[in-house]
């Protein structure tokens, strides 16, 4: 039986390359995809999700356009990382399919309603629409199964900023409620997905697959590549959103810790860190050190088998 799973993306390279994966991988069984402001804004998310599924013959999974702007600072794209169009500067013709007219937010509420305890949701993108979505309904929690996040950093540092990883800097605030919410989050932060490179080698092999959406997303790493190679001084990329979509396919991909996990909101120089508690090592631990705490229960992603996840990658792509 297949793992129900919405994606909240912003579409965006790496995310695109998450959404091939999730599609191509019979383990998974996408109800929806939401986009949000991040990489790109949230209606060019929506086209170019459009785009991806459009490649991968899956027009038939309902994309639904969300949150544009943060809750609580102004919108901030990167489209040095992603390009001006978030692919990669493409500039592909429009995908003729529209969003399906229904809020991301909605979406996600509704679909949760209809699933109780059968939802995965992986967010590969800011949270506002994961926070807006608890504010609307406070029954959500209870009718996620899990929330799959590829966000944060516990020991790497960051990418956005010195300390804040992208998709939490982006949402500071929506960050701290999808945390502190009491549902299972698993955090695949920059400590994996920095570790599993994907080499040029790999993308060459991307370009030469006649599997459908594998030509798109070979077109559109090369902006990702270029960007890596210049900003990181290697040959390779990171694939951040694919692995927290592995690891919905796979969890033994990963080794967790169960940590508690605050968000800076305030810092100056640290606001949208991902603070990450490692006194609390073992679980059995926090009840007794933090009797009054209740977030600890963060599942922290700490190791990665990248070999595994890569070959994963390549084998579902290809
Ligand atoms: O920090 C990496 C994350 O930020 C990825 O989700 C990437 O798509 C960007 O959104
Ligand atoms: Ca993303």
């Amino acid at each position: 039986m297949p793992k129900k799973v919405i994606l909240d993306v912003d579409t965006g390279i790496d995310d695109a390359v998450a959404i091939l994966l999730a599609v191509h991988s019979p383990e998974l069984e996408v109800l929806g995809i939401g986009t949000v402001h991040g990489n790109t804004t949230a209606d060019v998310a929506a086209a170019n999700t459009l785009r991806v599924l459009k490649a991968a013959g899956r027009l038939d999974i309902p994309v639904a356009t969300g949150a544009t702007r943060p809750l609580n600072q102004p919108l901030a794209t990167s489209p040095l990382v992603h390009g001006e169009d978030g692919l990669g500067n493409l500039n592909l013709p429009h995908p003729q399919a529209a969003p399906s007219g229904e809020h991301a937010v909605d979406q996600i509420i509704r679909l949760a309603e209809a699933h109780p305890g059968e939802i995965t949701l992986i967010a590969t993108a800011p949270l506002t629409n994961l926070a807006l979505a608890l504010a609307l309904e406070p029954r959500l929690s209870e009718r996620i199964a899990e929330v799959v996040i590829m966000g944060g950093s516990a020991f790497y540092g960051g990418n956005l900023s010195a300390w804040a990883e992208a998709n939490i800097g982006h949402d500071p605030e929506a960050a701290a409620a999808v945390f502190q919410a009491g549902w299972p989050v698993t955090m695949i932060g920059l400590d994996v997905t920095m570790q599993a490179w994907f080499t040029r080698e790999m993308h060459a092999a991307l370009g030469a697959s006649p599997k459908p959406g594998a030509a798109l997303a070979y077109e559109a790493l090369r902006h990702y590549l270029d960007f890596y190679e210049r900003f990181y001084g290697q040959g390779g990329c990171a694939q951040h959103d694919a692995l927290a979509v592995a690891y919905a396919i796979d969890p033994s991909l990963v080794t967790t810790a169960l940590l508690p996990v605050r968000i800076e909101t305030r810092g100056e120089a640290t606001r949208g860190m991902t603070v990450v508690d490692r006194r609390a090592f073992l679980a059995d631990r926090a009840p007794f050190l933090f009797p009054d705490r209740n977030d600890w229960h963060t599942r922290v992603a700490l190791a990665v088998d990248s070999e595994r996840f890569l070959n994963l990658l390549m084998e579902r792509l290809t």
